[in-house]
């Protein structure tokens, strides 16, 4: 039986801390949870890592529900949560609910929506439908982007006082969790401090009650951008490269396949092959 989502409140009342990774893709969803992590992410980050797109505005429904098919695939143990893409919740609450809906469908066990105040009436339309709703506040990837770039988020007492307010909201409108993106240390450490859901950081410090990472950025396979907080576990983009291009040249110069590589016929079928080929 795979985590609940109080399986994940449940460890913050206990102190432990939750770790989650974002998984796109049958394979690395399956090392993740294999791994123990307590929660996958299908992040629309996938539009950048999965699909090159410069950022995540141009992520459709379709993208986040193929991706979350093939994480529901993989995962035995680990909490589903799938982002809720650009406008997939923006214009309408009927619609929010049901593109919520789909994505739960899809095999999701909660969905994740990026906004403070302004969406709490959404994500309260959708936690009463009966589907778990994670947070995202501080820098918001959807929006924050176009109005002021990548910025470090709460960093004077007003902005941190704005991100407790929104963080309040959402606990009120029902969220289970929430992710704080960019947020300075000491803003986090008194928003996870003054709700009871556990707040997941994103280079917002260790006072956060769990942390996430793009797992492309954790596994070095992702060069284009290199944030500060993304601790790189491995530097799999240089290993791949070398390995394919030690594969390139051994084609080249006919040194792969070798006989372990390739398939025989029986000497008599060989023999009947050979009468054919004259
Ligand atoms: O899309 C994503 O990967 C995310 C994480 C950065 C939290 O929302």
């Amino acid at each position: 039986m795979h985590k609940s989502v109080m399986d994940i409140v449940e460890k913050k009342k206990t102190g432990q801390k939750i770790s989650v990774i974002t998984a796109y893709d049958y394979t690395i969803a399956s090392l993740c949870d294999k791994a123990g992590i307590d929660v996958l992410l299908v992040g629309d980050s996938a539009g950048m890592v999965m699909l090159g797109y410069d950022n995540t505005i141009p992520v459709t429904m379709e993208h986040m529900i193929m991706f979350t098919e093939a994480v529901s695939r993989a995962r035995q143990n680990a909490l589903l949560v799938a982002d809720m893409p650009f406008m997939s919740y923006q214009v309408s609450t009927s619609e929010a609910i049901a593109n919520a809906g789909r994505l739960i469908k899809a095999g999701a066990d909660a969905v994740k929506l990026e906004g403070g105040r302004a969406i709490a009436q959404t994500v309260s339309a959708i936690v009463e439908t009966g589907i778990p709703v994670m947070g995202h506040i501080g820098f918001q990837p959807q929006t924050t982007t176009l109005a002021q770039g990548y910025r470090v988020q709460g960093k004077t007492a007003a902005a941190a006082g704005s991100l407790m307010d929104d963080a309040k909201a959402l606990e009120d409108a029902g969220v289970f969790a929430l992710v704080l993106e960019m947020v300075t240390s000491e803003a986090s450490k008194a928003i996870s401090r003054a709700v009871l859901i556990p707040t997941i950081g994103i280079g917002s410090g260790r006072f956060c009650d769990g942390q996430v990472l793009v797992a492309h950025d954790m596994l070095g396979m992702y060069d284009k951008i290199k944030p500060k907080f993304a601790k790189r576990y491995l530097a799999l983009s240089d290993q791949i490269t070398k390995a394919v291009s030690k594969y390139r040249s051994d084609v080249e110069l006919g040194r792969f396949p070798a006989k372990k590589n390739w398939f025989t016929m029986d000497r008599s079928e060989l023999d009947k092959l050979r009468k054919i080929d004259g």
